[in-house]
């Protein structure tokens, strides 16, 4: 029995879920090669650009000086293909227009309850279901209060309370009014009510006041609502694929306060991660030492030095999906001083640093063995002539795919990338993207190269 189709069953619920997301992509066919576990995975061409893409919200914009900030929700969630159909309460519309609204959406916007030509057009219970998702932002204090107690005496509210689809609150007032013992009874209520009420920022308020109560920014609201359109941990097309991800740099010490290191942020891999979770994959996190937050949904083993780097990749194994992103460094001091080194007061003319080579991890890991996964990825960072070079390293280092990048200019540390993908069968250019948009086309592409393997053994 192929090694795939042992696997189908254990996968099939990702597979279904992705098979009917990329039916578009799957018509356009470009080139297949063969890897060395006899598993055929492809490389095709996906037009569709994010796996959320096609999703809909039902945003509720309420009234708040910081409502403007809902114009650049939309703008953000749209970049990932996600829509926004608007209903605009009274308070709201004093604070951001229905026209502003309406073109940023594309839509119409609502207003009333009682309205008949929106009832004929489309009733206010239909509305309350039209999205996957229902986001109140702002959401005040009377939003709220209203909604915790099921009161439907507007639009906005009776879509609250006929919903039967997610809803996510972003709430926004003065601090004293968050505090207020009827607030958060309200918010205690919500969120036992199965409501995911998002924390204020704190800052300098309008009124002049510091403290609980602003409006995150559109950023991090875009990424609850991405959280929450994608669902629960270890659903996706990949729910059921184990991936380590090596990611930032390495530091090798020379004494107790000296190492040598490299300008690796660790942005790249830890966005690949983030990735790869979202789409349900079960994701370690082989780490150096970084500034980052750990992704949501994903397990992280910090390490020092390339050989615990590479100790630690080996004690996940095995794993589906190998993807190493980190900066490991080449060498490390031949001994490490067990005390701090000191200067010897101009006594020598030079110092003599004696390295000796780090383990190669990708390479350990692409050669031929037992338990090697079935994608091996590396990265390929590179300041000329940059598709040879990473066409040599797929080599060498026995990979499946090489991500090239030229590093000449902002890439380390920068929140910008532009790779190249290098396989077997080709090279593909992609346009300079954020760091989070590279890693989510890399990762819908292992996705699409899964599922089409499952279905080439069901075939
Ligand atoms: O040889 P070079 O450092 O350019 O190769 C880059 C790729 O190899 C990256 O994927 C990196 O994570 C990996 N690598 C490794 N272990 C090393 C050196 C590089 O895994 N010692």
């Amino acid at each position: 029995m192929c090694a795939v189709a042992g696997c189908a069953k254990r996968r099939r619920a990702g597979g279904q879920l992705l098979t009917r997301l990329l039916s578009r992509a799957r018509q356009s066919h470009q080139s297949a090669w063969c890897n060395p576990d006899q598993v055929s995975l492809s490389i095709k061409d996906h037009s569709r650009r994010h796996v959320l893409d096609g999703k809909r919200i039902l945003l509720i914009v309420g009234g708040g000086i910081a409502a403007y900030k809902s114009l650049e929700l939309i703008r953000l969630l749209a970049r990932e293909g996600i829509g926004a159909r608007v209903i605009l309460t009274r308070a709201g519309a004093e604070f951001v227009t229905p026209l502003s609204l309406g073109s940023l959406s594309g839509d119409k916007v609502y207003q009333e309850l009682f309205s008949l030509t929106d009832e004929a057009e489309m009733g206010h219970i239909e509305l309350s279901r039209s999205a996957d998702l229902v986001v109140v932002c702002p959401a005040t204090a009377d939003l709220m209060a209203k909604a915790a107690n099921g009161l439907a005496n507007d639009l906005a509210s009776t879509a609250l309370l006929a919903t039967d689809k997610p809803v996510l609150m972003v709430p926004t007032m003065n601090v004293r009014m968050w505090e207020h013992a009827a607030t958060k009874r309200n918010v205690a209520q919500l969120r036992a009510d199965g409501v995911t009420v998002m924390e204020p920022d704190v800052g300098p308020m309008a009124c002049g006041e510091f403290g609980a109560g602003r409006l995150p920014e559109p950023e991090r609201i875009a990424k609850e609502v991405r959280r929450m359109l994608a669902g629960p941990k270890g659903h996706g097309p990949l729910a059921g694929f184990r991936a380590i991800i090596t990611a930032g740099p390495t530091r090798e010490p020379l004494d107790p306060v000296r190492f040598i290191s490299n300008h690796s942020s660790g942005k790249q891999g830890y966005a690949i991660a983030d990735a790869l979770a979202r789409l349900g994959a079960d994701v370690r996190l082989v780490t150096g030492p970084t500034q980052l937050p750990i992704p949501d949904g994903v397990t992280a083993l910090r390490v020092e030095t390339a050989v615990e780097m590479q100790d630690a990749v080996k004690a996940s194994l095995p794993a589906d999906i190998f993807i190493g992103v980190a900066a490991v460094a080449d060498w490390r001091p031949a001994t490490r001083a067990q005390g701090k080194l000191k200067l010897k007061g101009g006594a020598e003319d030079k110092v003599a640093l004696q390295l000796v080579e780090n383990p190669d991890i990708l390479k350990s890991i692409g050669a031929k063995r037992k338990d090697r996964p079935r994608l091996v990825i590396g990265f390929a960072a590179e300041t000329s002539d940059v598709e040879r070079h990473a066409r040599g390293k797929l080599a060498r280092k026995g990979c499946d795919w090489i991500v090239a990048n030229d590093v000449s200019g902002d890439v380390m540390g920068g929140a910008d990338n532009e790779v190249l993908l290098v396989t077997k069968a080709g090279t593909e250019r992609w346009p300079r993207m954020g760091k989070a948009e590279v890693a989510m086309k890399l990762a819908e592409r292992i996705a699409a190269t899964f599922d089409d393997s499952r279905t080439n053994a069901a075939e």
